[in-house]
């Protein structure tokens, strides 16, 4: 039922027009950064399904690891509308309230590509946690 009616309401107020966004290295590292911060804890970090975070573990529906469970094949700007907008009845929030449409188009550009990063971004991505350094806390309670 949610599923049909968010596929609809998709069809009728997603975008249609390309990413305002350009497909460059600094926008699409723009976007690991903006993923790291606000996505990483509960849709994964490059490891995807082999590394989940206690909070995406506690989740129903679970969020998708995107590394693994990639929306490469959707269109931008659906993407852009459920980050903007969040899935109802899910623990998938919206960010138009935190967020600008420029910083969500850097996100979903970044979705977009995640499987086929240049080195340089490849490389960032591959260091974002999905959760805080376990190392670093036991430093902070000493
Ligand atoms: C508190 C957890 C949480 C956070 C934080 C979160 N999401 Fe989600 N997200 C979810 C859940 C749960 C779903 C699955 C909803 C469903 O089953 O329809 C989801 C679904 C999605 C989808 C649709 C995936 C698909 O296969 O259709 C996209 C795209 C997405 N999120 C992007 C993001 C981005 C980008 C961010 C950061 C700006 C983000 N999410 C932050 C929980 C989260």
């Amino acid at each position: 039922m949610a599923r049909t009616s968010l596929n609809a309401t998709l069809r009728r107020e997603a975008p249609k027009d390309q990413n305002p966004v350009a497909l460059t290295d600094q926008n699409l590292m723009n976007g690991v950064h903006l993923f790291a911060q606000n996505c990483a804890v509960c849709h994964g970090s490059a490891k995807g399904t082999a590394s989940l975070s206690p909070i995406a573990k506690g989740e129903y529906p679970p969020p998708p690891q995107l590394a693994t469970d990639g929306v490469e094949d959707d269109p931008e700007g659906d993407s852009f509308w459920k980050i903007k907008h969040g899935i109802r009845l899910t623990g998938m929030p919206s960010f138009g309230y935190s967020l600008n449409d420029q910083d969500i188009w850097t996100l979903a550009l970044f979705l977009k590509h995640m499987d086929k990063l240049p080195p340089a971004v490849q490389q960032t991505w591959l260091q974002v946690q999905n959760w805080p350094d376990i190392a670093a806390n036991q430093v902070i309670q000493k």
